[in-house]
């Protein structure tokens, strides 16, 4: 299990980091398994330039016979499969505390949460931030809560749950409720 350093990351990915979703810990992004789970058309809205930017309905819009619902699930992860990032897994102890930053590239007003998930049961096992009102769209940028962005979270105790690699991730989740548009980011960790 490698720990990539988000500097490594961002280098890598460059500016497909740039755009709406969780910067820092870099996320899962697409690859090959992806591809075979949600087919082609899918796949391409997926890793377009501007694909994390995209809400998860645009990347809907275009499953056809290729895509598999089984083994994709495009809202849980983005459809992202474990697969595609097993080297970018992290080891967290428990109270730990984790900074994220999220690029917010247009303010939807709508709902948002981080939650520690299952990835078999695709669940959430425990919540570690909240927001109730996200990205209000009526606020001006000197307004906007500076935590929507940029916050910390606790690794809280979660016994022998996250003890594997594969079995959880943190999972980011937005949903603009007038638009309609749903935004993931998961981060693969294990507990240490
Ligand atoms: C769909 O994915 C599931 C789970 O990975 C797999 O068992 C099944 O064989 C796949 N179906 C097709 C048609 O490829
Ligand atoms: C929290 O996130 C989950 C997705 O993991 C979502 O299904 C749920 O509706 C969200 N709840 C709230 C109150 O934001
Ligand atoms: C968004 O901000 C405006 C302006 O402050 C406020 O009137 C409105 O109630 C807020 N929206 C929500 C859903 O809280
Ligand atoms: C996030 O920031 C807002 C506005 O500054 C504050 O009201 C809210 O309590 C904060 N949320 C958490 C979970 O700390
Ligand atoms: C996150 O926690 C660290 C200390 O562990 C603190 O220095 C930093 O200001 C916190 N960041 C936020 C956004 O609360």
């Amino acid at each position: 299990m490698v720990i990539f350093s988000s500097v490594i990351l961002a280098a890598l990915f460059g500016s497909l980091l740039a755009h709406g979703v969780v910067t820092d810990p870099s996320p899962r992004v697409v690859g090959g398994a992806n591809l075979a789970a949600c087919g082609a058309a899918v796949y391409k809205v997926l890793k377009s330039g501007k694909a994390l930017l995209l809400c998860v309905e645009n990347a809907a819009a275009k499953i056809d016979s290729d895509y598999n619902a089984t083994a994709c699930y495009l809202f849980f992860c983005r459809g992202y499969q474990y697969e595609d990032n097993v080297d970018s897994t992290r080891v967290y102890a428990t109270g730990q505390v984790v900074p994220f930053a999220v690029d917010i590239e247009a303010h939807h007003t709508g709902y948002a949460n981080v939650s520690v998930v299952n990835l078999a049961t695709q669940t959430p096992i425990a919540r570690l931030f909240t927001w109730d009102v996200y990205a209000n769209d009526s606020l001006g940028p000197s307004q906007w809560p500076k935590n929507e962005s940029s916050f910390n979270v606790t690794i809280p105790d979660l016994g022998d749950t996250c003890t594997t690699a594969s079995a959880c991730a943190i999972q980011w989740w937005w949903y603009a409720t007038k638009n309609v548009q749903t935004f993931e980011s998961c981060v693969d960790f294990a507990t240490a």
